[in-house]
């Protein structure tokens, strides 16, 4: 995704023509990109072939998720939902974990009557409701138990998820209990210890630290775990002021982890694979100014990318078209939706834009799409699909008729 003759191009296909084609707002991946973000992905760990589960919840494109599925990574779902679009999209079920600290009786009926790779359960309850249920069955049922290892991954808080404070997994202590629990069952079996610090993590050290509490809980309980299930989290850079996540230290850590332990490594990663494969175009309605500040009203709204009004994330936004003349201005890019949090960023030197003009908002392939609603009843959007110069639509544009 670049600037060619000034106008931006994702692989061979301008946004002007992407935008004529199919209106705005609309959401664009790049082929190129998913194959690039997945083949670094494998090659960073590829001393120990982990297996690598798509976190679905990141985007739940079922045409992007068969894509996904075609370089062998399985998934990592989170509910009912998400377990039949992985399947829809033709992921081998043995390559499926189920995680969440909610799971129903009917998501783990479901998930034990497709044979599904483990369930990662959260909790002493949830191991109790899986073993009724497999007990119903007569089956036995490969499980992981989630550990909270207690341990900051340094992010944005309300996407941090391994602090002792947070709702996921099970302390040390209550970890114990389940092992020994799972130990003496006849529908149980324990395949897997699982881990999940937290999302767009940055920074090496916490995972250091994560893997040496896992580390030291083994060696507590003496138990082999076929599957070490490390979770995904890793960051991408949203902005130049982002430092890279060090994946030479990740895997030097991992594979000293491994010397002393001889299990399966699993990932569930969703923003590395996807983050930055996407974009959402988006086009001026109006460029309204007051006293103190210069709108610029998008067609694009917090209903279809909310990651700004809920974490206060940063995106690049960027000018469909690169001006010669050098008028810069400072502008606040809002939504239409009726909140004062639908704004997606204030940006300084902005090249002048008039209205119509078309808008770029960067990184949006995870978390974007997925988190989409139709607040103030507005239809989602578009999402489309760039292989070089094929345009492929991966999702039509919703109708009003398809909710009113
Ligand atoms: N595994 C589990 C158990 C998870 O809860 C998550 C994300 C992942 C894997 C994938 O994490 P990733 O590799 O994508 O960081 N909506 C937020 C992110 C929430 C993440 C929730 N869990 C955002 O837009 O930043």
């Amino acid at each position: 995704m670049k600037y060619i003759n000034k106008k931006f191009t994702i692989e061979k296909v301008s946004v002007q023509k992407i935008a004529k084609k199919f209106d705005t707002p609309t959401y664009c991946y790049s082929y190129k990109k998913l194959n690039e973000n997945i083949k670094n992905f494998k090659k960073n760990f590829k001393s120990f072939s982990p297996l690598i589960c798509f976190a679905i919840k990141s985007n739940t494109n079922v045409n992007l998720i068969k894509e996904i599925k075609n370089f062998g990574l399985g998934a990592d779902v989170v509910s009912m939902g998400e377990l039949m679009m992985a399947l829809k999209a033709g992921i081998n079920p043995k390559k499926i974990v189920f995680s969440g600290v909610g799971k129903t009786s009917k998501e783990i009926n479901y998930a034990i009557d497709k044979k599904i790779l483990l369930i990662n359960a959260e909790s002493k309850s949830e191991i109790k409701e899986i073993e009724k249920i497999a007990n119903l069955k007569k089956r036995k049922v490969q499980v992981g138990i989630r550990l909270n290892p207690n341990t900051d991954a340094k992010t944005l808080k309300q996407i941090s998820t391994g602090k002792r404070e947070n709702k996921f997994g099970v302390n040390d202590k209550v970890f114990i209990e389940i092992v020994k629990y799972c130990k003496n069952s006849n529908y149980i079996d324990l395949k897997c210890l699982s881990v999940h610090i937290g999302s767009q993590i940055l920074d090496h050290k916490p995972y250091e630290k994560m893997l040496n509490v896992i580390s030291k809980i083994i060696n507590k309980i003496n138990h082999n775990f076929e599957f070490i299930d490390l979770g995904g989290g890793m960051g991408i850079s949203y902005n130049s002021r982002n430092k890279k996540l060090n994946y030479k230290k990740y895997n030097l850590a991992i594979k000293k982890f491994l010397k002393n332990h001889k299990s399966k490594i699993i990932f569930e990663p969703g923003r590395s694979i996807v983050g930055n494969t996407g974009i959402l175009i988006c086009k001026v309605i109006y460029i309204k100014k007051t006293e103190s500040k210069n709108f610029v009203i998008l067609d694009a709204a917090m209903n279809d990318l909310i990651r700004p009004a809920l974490y206060g994330a940063v995106h690049k936004i960027l000018p469909s078209v690169k001006k010669n003349k050098k008028l810069y201005k400072t502008y606040e890019f809002v939504g239409p939706i009726c909140e004062s949090t639908d704004k997606f960023a204030t940006s300084k030197n902005f090249q002048e834009l008039k209205e119509k003009d078309l808008i770029i908002i960067c990184d949006v392939g995870a978390y974007g799409m997925s988190l989409s609603s139709n607040y103030n009843l507005r239809p989602k959007p578009t999402e489309i699909l760039i292989k070089g110069s094929k345009i492929k639509v991966i999702k039509k544009r919703q109708k009003y008729r398809d909710f009113i």
